[in-house]
C-alpha cells in the first residue's frame, strides 16, 4: 500500500529500487560512496549511468527493459515493478475515462451546447444533468454525458483528463471501491478500507494537483452518494447525472441545471431507424408517435424491428408488425409522466423481442434472463462467462457470441469485449428481467452464481497468498 507521503507511482517505483539497493548493501549512505554504488549497480545491471540515475530519481517512466535489469541486479520481483510503471504511464497519459456507446449515438446539440456552455466558462463549474420528469430514466443523460466527454475541445478546456464515476446504487464499500479506481488512474492507487468520505478527500488531494480536469458523477441517486466527489479540488470541473433532484447540494447556486427531456422529433426518428434502409414516412408516423420521443423505448423498439428485418422481414412489414403489437397491448400513446405507463412501454417492447429471440435461440431467453441475478451496473464478461457455462454450459466463445445478438437487439446497453470487458443492462430492463425470472429459475441461479463466488474467492485467496498486489480481476471480484 503506498502511503500519503508518496504517493504517486514513478516515486515510489524510485523508491522501491533504493530500498532494494540498502537492502543489497549497495548503499552506505555518503553522497560521494552513492555515486560509487550506483556505479557498481550500473554494471551489474548492465546500463548506462544516465539511465539508473532517471530511474532512481524518479523523473521519468523508466522503460521495461531498464526495470527488467534493475530487478535482475537488485534481485527484486519484477512483476510488481511492471504495474507501478504501468500505473504511472496511465498517470502521464491524458486519463479519459468516459464509456464507449455500442450503438451509434443520435446528436442533440441543444442539450450537449448547453452544457458544454457552462463547462467551458473560465472557472471551475458543476453541472447537473437531469430529468423534469422525477425519478425518470433512460432520457439520454448518461450517453449524452459520454459525448460531452468525447468533445474535441474537452481535452484543451481540461488538460487534467476526463474522468467517469458509475454511482449506479452504490454506497459504501462499494463507493470506496469506484473512488480507489479514480485515484488509481491519475497515478495515485490506494487500496484503503477507509470510507468513501476519507476516499474522496485522497481523490480530491490528487485532483488538485492536476491541471483543470473533468469529473463526471453518472447516476447519483443521494446526497450521501454523491459528497465525496464534489469536496474540495476547486480546479475540478464536476459534471453530475441523476434521476433525483433532492440528491444535488441544497445550495443551489452552486450547482448549474440542465434538464433532458424527450427527444426532438427528428432525432427520435434518427433513433428509430438505426440500421435500417430507408423507410417511408407514413410507416414511421404511428410509430414514433406512440412511443413518444423517449430515448430507452425508442431504442428497444429499434432493436426489435432490427432483428426481425435481419431474420428476413421486410422493413415495412417489420415496422407495421411492431406497431400493431404496440397497439394491441397499449395505449395509443405511452404516457411518459407517468412511471406505469413508462413500466409497461418496456415490458411490451422487451416480451415481442423475447418472443422473437425464443423463436429463433430459445436457450437464450433463458440465458438472458439469468442476467437478472447481477445487481446494477456494469457486469464483467468473465464473471457472464462463468455463470452461463455453469447454466447453460456455454463455451466462452459462444457467450461473446450470444452477447453481440443481445447487444444488436438493444437488450444490452452496453458490451465490451475488452478493456474492460463488460456488459450492461438498463436499469428498467434490469428490473423487467427480475420480474421475469420464474422463481424456481431464480433459485437455480443464484445457487450457480453462490459456488462461482466461493470458488473465485477460494482461487483469489490462493492468488493473494502468492502476491500481495490484486491484479484487475480481484479488484472486480471484490465488487461482486
Ligand atoms: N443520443 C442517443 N443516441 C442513441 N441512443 C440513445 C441516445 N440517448 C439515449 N439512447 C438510448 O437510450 C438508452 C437510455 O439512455 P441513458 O442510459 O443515457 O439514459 P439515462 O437518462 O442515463 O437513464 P438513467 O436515469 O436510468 O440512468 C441508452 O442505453 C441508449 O440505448
Ligand atoms: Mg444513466
Amino acid at each position: 500500500m503506498l502511503d500519503e507521503q508518496r504517493p504517486d507511482a514513478l516515486r515510489e517505483l524510485a523508491h522501491r529500487f533504493k530500498a532494494a539497493m540498502t537492502q543489497q548493501g549497495l548503499t552506505p549512505g555518503q553522497p560521494e560512496q552513492q555515486e560509487l554504488t550506483q556505479g557498481r549497480l550500473e554494471k551489474a545491471a548492465g546500463l548506462s549511468h544516465g539511465t539508473v540515475s532517471r530511474a532512481l530519481t524518479g523523473k521519468e517512466v523508466p522503460t521495461e527493459r531498464t526495470i527488467g535489469h534493475l530487478a535482475a541486479a537488485l534481485k527484486m520481483d519484477p512483476l510488481p515493478l511492471f504495474r507501478l510503471r504501468e500505473q504511472a504511464m496511465r498517470a502521464r497519459a491524458w486519463p479519459f475515462m468516459a464509456p464507449h456507446s455500442y450503438r451509434e449515438v443520435v446528436a442533440r446539440p441543444e442539450l450537449s451546447g448547453a452544457v458544454l456552455d457552462i463547462l467551458c466558462r473560465d472557472t471551475a463549474q458543476t453541472v447537473a444533468m437531469t430529468t423534469a420528469l422525477h425519478g425518470a430514466g433512460g432520457f439520454g443523460k448518461t450517453v449524452l454525458a459520454a459525448e460531452i466527454c468525447r468533445e474535441p475541445r474537452m481535452r484543451e478546456r481540461f488538460p487534467g483528463g476526463v474522468l467517469w464515476a458509475d454511482l449506479e446504487g452504490r454506497t459504501g464499500a462499494m463507493l470506496t471501491v469506484v473512488i480507489n479506481s479514480l485515484c488509481a488512474e491519475l497515478g495515485r492507487p490506494q487500496h484503503t478500507l477507509e470510507n468513501p468520505e476519507r476516499a474522496g478527500q485522497l481523490l480530491a488531494a490528487a485532483l488538485a494537483e492536476r491541471p483543470p480536469s473533468l469529473l463526471v458523477i453518472d447516476d447519483a441517486w443521494t446526497a450521501t452518494q454523491l459528497r465525496p466527489f464534489l469536496a474540495g479540488a476547486p480546479s475540478c470541473s464536476r459534471l453530475v447525472t441523476t434521476r433525483h433532484l433532492f440528491a444535488l447540494p441544497s445550495a443551489t447556486a452552486s450547482v448549474e441545471r440542465v434538464s433532458i427531456g424527450a427527444m426532438r422529433r427528428q432525432e427520435s426518428r434518427e433513433l428509430l431507424t438505426q440500421g435500417l434502409p430507408d423507410v417511408p414516412d407514413e410507416a414511421l408516423v404511428p410509430l414514433l408517435r406512440r412511443i413518444a420521443d423517449w430515448p430507452l423505448l425508442l431504442t428497444l423498439v429499434n432493436g426489435a424491428i432490427v432483428s426481425r428485418v435481419n431474420g428476413g422481414d421486410e422493413p415495412v412489414a417489420a415496422l407495421v408488425f411492431v406497431d400493431e403489437q404496440l397497439r394491441a397491448s397499449g395505449p395509443d400513446r405511452f404516457d411518459l409522466p407517468h412511471a406505469e405507463s413508462r413500466t409497461e412501454a418496456v415490458t411490451t417492447t422487451m416480451e415481442l423481442s423475447l418472443d422473437f429471440l425464443a423463436a429463433h435461440r430459445p436457450d437464450a431467453v433463458s440465458r438472458y434472463l439469468e442476467l437478472a441475478v447481477f445487481g446494477e451496473g456494469p457486469v464483467p464478461l468473465f464473471l457472464v462467462e462463468a455463470l452461463w457455462a455453469r447454466t447453460g454450459g456455454i463455451a466462452p466463445v459462444e457467450t461473446r457470441f450470444l452477447c453481440g445478438l443481445l447487444a444488436d437487439m438493444s437488450l444490452l446497453t452496453e458490451y465490451r469485449v475488452g478493456n474492460p470487458a463488460q456488459i450492461r443492462l438498463h436499469t428498467m430492463v434490469q428490473a423487467y428481467l427480475n420480474k421475469r425470472l420464474p422463481p424456481d429459475h431464480r433459485e437455480a441461479v443464484h445457487t450457480a452464481y453462490r459456488h462461482l463466488s466461493q470458488e473465485r474467492a477460494r482461487n483469489a485467496h490462493d492468488e493473494l497468498l502468492l502476491d500481495d498486489e490484486s491484479d484487475g480481476q480481484t479488484d472486480e471480484l471484490e465488487q461482486w
